[in-house]
């Protein structure tokens, strides 16, 4: 039974003033028509049906997602107490899809599991729709965690990375054995994992059988797996939303706040790659605009407003309702919410947060 979980409970700081805690980057719409959560839906709904979709989320954003995504059952937003990052939303979401499907499944039938991030964008659909399928049989037959691997472009820091062992023909979705997964190396790291092509990026969506993944949890997390027993004991079937949160409230204080891929895939030895090009952008930044829309006859990229432009190239500017005149200015991003404005150097968005916490 093949089932998805989203997960949507990043704050996306590196675009405010866009997102806010209360208005993430998946719940922002400047990419496209539709806000990313929508379009995460939407892009996986042809092979999962609405009932198996469940959204991972925290108390900051549940009404605005729930808002969002009405076709998606109220049953299926699963509300977590506090923010534990990704090993702890993953496992608890995995626990909540076994809870509901366990009885309903035919003989040897398992529960596969697709985790996608809430705000990625994906251009080529429809291979992306395959892989999963692909994925989803590969991680149901042999017991393993798949990912879908990118060819790297540039040393980010930000990923993960994968390393594959036919490292120079690797053929398009099919399936490899991973060497070794490393998360968020530093620059110099990063560096010599590109210059080596033997390693491909994280896209940070990972297929298993819930079985797969509570092993792996035994083996490398025994901490989380701990508190994964006292919630299954806990847990009944018509329990859900903020009832359920606040059963597991005190559950939740004590996992320790790591990530998926810090806890299980940089130790797991069930790990397998798909090499896929399929148009992904993680949008990590502002910059990432320039990687989606084409620029003006100037050179720069306008969402929403009016522009005035003068002798200026390069920038990134963002405001409803609003006219920005640029004179003889490059490089910046310039974005205005509410009462709100932006002006920063295109080289510093990555240190957005910054101005935040002061
Ligand atoms: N429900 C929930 N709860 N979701 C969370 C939480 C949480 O506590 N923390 C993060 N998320 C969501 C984010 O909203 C995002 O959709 C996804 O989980 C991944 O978290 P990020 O914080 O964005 O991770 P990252 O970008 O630093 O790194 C991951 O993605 C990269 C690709 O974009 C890793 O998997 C990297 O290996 C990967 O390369
Ligand atoms: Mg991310």
């Amino acid at each position: 039974m093949l089932t998805a979980i989203i997960m949507a409970g990043g704050s996306g700081e590196r675009f405010w003033p866009l997102s806010t805690p209360k208005k993430p980057k998946q719940l922002l719409n400047i990419f496209s028509d539709k806000t990313m959560i929508r379009e995460t839906v939407d892009r996986i709904l042809p092979i999962i049906p609405r009932e198996n979709i469940f959204i991972a989320t925290n108390e900051l954003q549940a009404k605005a997602i729930k808002a969002e995504l009405k076709d998606i059952p109220e049953e299926n937003i699963i509300i977590e107490p506090a923010f534990k990052d990704t090993a702890a939303a993953i496992g608890y979401s995995a626990l909540v899809i076994e809870n509901r499907f366990k009885d309903k499944l035919t003989k040897n039938e398992k529960i596969e599991v697709v985790v996608l991030a809430s705000d990625h964008l994906i251009k080529k659909e429809a291979e992306f729709r395959d892989i999963v399928k692909l994925g989803a049989k590969e991680a149901s037959d042999n017991g393993i965690i798949v990912t879908l691997g990118i060819k790297p472009n540039k040393p980010e820091t930000g990923y993960g990375y994968i390393e594959v062992k036919e490292e120079s023909q690797l053929i398009l979705n099919e399936v490899y054995k991973v060497r070794r997964f490393r998360e968020k190396p530093n620059l110099e790291t990063a560096e010599s994992y590109v210059a080596s092509g033997k390693y491909l990026w994280n896209s940070g969506m990972f297929i298993f059988t819930t079985e797969t993944i509570f092993k792996n949890f035994d083996v490398l997390m025994e901490e989380h797996t701990e508190i994964f027993q006292s919630i299954r004991k806990k847990m009944t079937d018509d329990i859900f939303g903020l009832e359920l949160t606040n059963l597991v409230r005190n559950d939740f204080e004590n996992f320790e706040k790591i990530s998926i891929d810090f806890g299980i895939m940089e130790y797991s030895k069930n790990i397998r790659v798909i090499p896929v090009d399929i148009e992904w952008n993680d949008i990590g930044s502002f910059n990432a605009l320039e990687e989606v829309f084409e620029k003006n006859d100037s050179g720069n990229i306008v969402r929403y407003c009016e522009v005035k432009e003068f002798d200026s190239s390069d920038n990134i500017v963002i405001g409803e309702n609003i006219t920005i005149s640029l004179l003889g200015v490059k490089d910046l991003v310039i974005v205005k919410n509410g009462d709100n404005i932006l002006i920063a150097n295109k080289n510093r968005t990555q240190d957005i947060k910054k101005i935040i916490q002061k």
